[in-house]
């Protein structure tokens, strides 16, 4: 692998780093908590027996042919890779440009990996590659170099059903949402006309393996699995979600009036890093007074005036899992009369929602819910978009919506109020999971009572400790 000139012409003391000075920080207990503990920096942290259990549950949903995935790219950009959350949930492997194949009848599955590239090594570190290292970690006793993917598919010619994900990929910070979208724009750009990668390796296999390989799309099935979660998942999201939720307390402390919108995001980021994240769910939505307006806001760049608010919608990822978080809060740390008012409207509208999340339910059932609350308190209007979705590996995540819950769905629950007139929007969301009698709010610890928001303001309250709050609320 080539890099830049330039950057082998700095001087070798810049290269280096300067490497570690003093005593390290000490050990922190509120660091992510492994589902179960690494032994080494290959294991996943939710466990090979997830990964296998997953394999094994879709070789039985499928019935019958060969499941082949190609997981992410290396990356064209100097950002930490990672892995796409279909490769990632089949083999918890972050190896870039690796390849998998299931054989559906026995659940067998065989695992392509690049090389050890000694050059690529001492740029990167070390990587997984073929061998019994590889086995140990993943669990995949047939590992091979990624070389041979492809006689190994020209061989399936002939050979009954091919199943691949017609998807776009999720990688950092990706919903299926964002990714069609950008792919139909791009393919359908009259100067650049490419398709995603997906649709480009099944045009490949149909065009190398002819009429007698039916290529069948794998991602409905996929997503029905990843719609219900296990408990290693549930436990990933738990201990994203509080992260998620420690990390909008720091920003609520951090919150004055005459403070930049970034500042207020780099206060929850900061936690979110410091507490074992690898980067955010979505990109900081952090909007003062009219920004709070605006669905989606990420500029960061004005400055937070008094008697304004700010809405944050922040959460990080944490073991391949997202929380999904708002809460809204005065820029001064004392609510307005008006506020108040548009704030409980919004809270009472999410707990009734809450309180519909339950097996049986449906997110159209929900939108019911928080409409009609909305409705009571005379805010129906002020509505701006849905107040729920599916959540996981991506924060919109996949699944079909029209299904009703079972106990593992993950939601978020999510109203928003927002009038123009008076510069002012408020949204309050967290992160749930159906149990089998209601649901158990995994971002419930962060605080969202109005009290409760003033007193942490005033450094009153102590942070949220841990998990979330138990069944419901
Ligand atoms: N954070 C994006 C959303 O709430 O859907
Ligand atoms: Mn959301
Ligand atoms: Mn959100």
């Amino acid at each position: 692998m080539k890099r830049p000139f330039l950057l082998l012409l700095l001087p070798i003391p810049l290269l280096a780093g300067s490497g570690p000075q003093g005593t390290p920080p000490a050990p922190t207990d509120s660091l992510a908590r492994e589902v179960v503990p690494r032994k080494h920096p290959f294991d996943s942290p939710l466990g090979r027996a997830f990964h296998d259990g997953r394999r094994k549950a879709l070789a039985k949903a499928v019935g019958e042919g060969t499941i082949l995935l190609r997981g992410a790219e290396d990356t064209r950009n100097y950002l930490e890779f990672r892995q796409s959350n279909d490769f990632w949930y089949l083999t918890g492997v972050e190896t870039p440009g690796a390849a998998l194949a299931i054989q559906t009848k026995d659940a067998r599955a065989t695992l392509f990996l690049p090389a050890a590239d000694p050059f690529r090594e001492q740029w990167e570190g070390p990587d997984l590659s073929p061998g019994k290292e590889a086995a140990e970690a993943t669990g995949i006793e047939d590992v091979r170099d990624v070389g041979e993917f492809e006689e190994y598919v020209d061989r399936l010619k002939g050979r009954g059903l091919l199943y691949t994900s017609f998807a776009p990929e999720e990688i950092h910070a990706t919903s299926r949402d964002r990714a069609s979208g950008f792919e139909r724009r791009r393919s359908s750009d009259a100067f650049d006309g490419r398709p995603g990668r997906e649709r480009a390796f099944r045009a490949a296999l149909e065009k190398r393996l002819g009429e007698a390989t039916k290529v069948k799309d794998l991602s409905p099935i996929l997503e029905e699995l990843r719609r219900v979660k296990t408990k290693e998942e549930i436990e990933a999201m738990r201990e994203a979600s509080r992260i998620g939720g420690e990390g909008h307390v720091a920003a609520m402390r951090a919150t004055r009036p005459g403070r930049f919108e970034w500042e207020i995001a780099a206060a929850a980021r900061a936690v979110f890093d410091r507490l074992g994240s690898p980067g955010p769910a979505y990109m900081a939505i952090v909007g003062a007074g009219p920004n709070s307006l605006a669905l989606h806001y990420s500029r960061k760049f004005r400055r937070i005036g008094e008697g304004e608010v700010v809405l944050m919608d922040f959460g990080p990822e944490v073991f391949y899992y997202t929380a999904d978080i708002t809460r809204t809060w005065p820029a001064n740390g004392r609510w307005t009369k008006r506020q108040r008012e548009v704030y409980e409207a919004c809270l009472r509208a999410q707990e009734e929602t809450l309180a519909a999340v339950k097996p049986g339910s449906t997110l159209a059932e929900l939108a019911r819910v928080t409409t009609k609350a909305l409705a009571a308190s005379g805010f129906a209007a002020y509505q701006r978009h849905g107040p729920t979705h599916y959540i996981g590996m991506a924060v919109h995540d996949v699944g079909s919506s029209a299904k009703p819950f079972e106990p593992g769905v993950c939601v978020t629950v999510e109203p928003g109020i927002y009038i123009p007139e008076e510069n002012l929007g408020v949204r309050i969301e967290d992160t749930v999971v159906v149990t089998a009698s209601g649901c158990e709010n995994l971002s419930g610890r962060c605080p969202k009572d109005p009290d409760a928001i003033e007193a942490v303001m005033a450094g009153r309250d102590p942070a949220p400790a841990g998990e979330g709050d138990g069944p419901r609320r």
